[in-house]
């Protein structure tokens, strides 16, 4: 039944990839930022999975790991033995429903970590607005399973989506301190800090005499632009968006800070 809808959003999100190619080969950065979705009143489970599915595709960031081989479990296709992640999601935790457990996979997702797999997926609650989230819910249940998410979870989720006006996508707080930046914004989820973080990208430990002040704030900026060696499988992986999730003060903060890291 989603078998033509999804082949003509497959047409349409091709086209608008290309664009954004287009718009970042001119020599200004310009970051996909998740767009707002703002439903009004009731929405059906068709426009859910449709929007949840653009996210997907596109500024969620979401196919960076999934979808490319090892690095994180196939959500739209099987894994292993087991069916896509519509089918699959009810039988991951013993007493949570698949609606549930998914919920959990995207803003606390070292609750439970897949078997086999290294914990470096991002809490989405920083990137995405609540209604972002159900929506991405909604299209994995479509995935092969029953989709259970309602106008109620968005609605249960408004008065505190209205409250962070614009979600969490409209950035991190005021800070300038660099350390609870690095914290706020999950780098530390990809590079070690001393003893914290994970090494999925190259450690902040002795950046500061490997890049000058320019190279740090250019991976910043467009991470895509140039590849640490020794990680290239893990190219792409970085969040092309920060230089539209700080302020000028946050990144000079953020830039002074690791490039004194020696
Ligand atoms: C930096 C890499 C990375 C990104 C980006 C990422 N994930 Fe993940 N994700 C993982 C890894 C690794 C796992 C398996 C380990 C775990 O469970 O945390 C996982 C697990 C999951 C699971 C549970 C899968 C299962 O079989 O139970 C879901 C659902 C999921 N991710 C959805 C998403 C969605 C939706 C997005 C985009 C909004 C996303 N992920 C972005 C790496 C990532
Ligand atoms: C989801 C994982 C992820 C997150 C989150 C992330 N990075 Fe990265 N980062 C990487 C990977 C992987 C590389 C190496 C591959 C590349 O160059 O794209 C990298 C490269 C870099 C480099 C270049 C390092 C070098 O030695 O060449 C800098 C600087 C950097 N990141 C800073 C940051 C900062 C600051 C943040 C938070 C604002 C951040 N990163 C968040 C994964 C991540």
């Amino acid at each position: 039944m989603w078998g033509t809808n999804l082949k003509i959003l497959g047409v349409v999100l091709g086209t608008i990839a290309v664009y954004t190619l287009l718009a970042n080969a001119i020599p200004q950065i310009e970051s996909e930022v998740p767009e707002e979705l703002s439903f009004t009143g009731e929405v059906s489970a068709e426009e859910l999975i449709d929007a949840g599915e653009q996210l997907y595709a596109g500024a969620g960031g979401c196919t960076a790991c999934h979808g490319l081989g090892t690095r994180a479990p196939n959500l739209l296709t099987a894994q292993g033995s087991e069916g896509p992640i519509g089918a699959r999601c009810g039988n991951r935790v013993p007493g949570e429903d698949c609606k549930t457990y998914l919920h959990r996979s995207m803003v606390e997702p070292n609750a439970h970590v897949v078997d086999g797999f290294q914990p470096i997926m991002p809490d989405m609650s920083r990137t995405l607005s609540d209604a972002q989230i159900w929506s991405m819910i909604a299209y994995l249940q479509s995935q092969g399973g029953e989709v259970t998410v309602t106008s109620s979870d968005l609605a249960a989720a408004a008065p505190d989506a209205a409250s962070a006006a614009g979600g969490a996508a409209a950035g991190p707080s005021a800070t300038t301190d660099p350390e609870a930046l690095l914290r706020e914004l999950q780098c530390v989820a990809c590079h070690k800090l001393g003893a914290e973080g994970q090494e999925v990208g190259p450690p902040f430990d002795g950046i500061g005499a490997r890049l000058s002040p320019d190279e740090i704030r250019g991976a910043i900026l467009d991470p895509a632009a140039t590849v640490s060696p020794g990680y290239e499988q893990f190219a792409g992986v970085m969040p092309p968006n920060f230089g539209s999730r700080l302020t000028a003060a946050q990144l000079e903060a953020l830039v002074g800070y690791l490039a004194e890291r020696r």
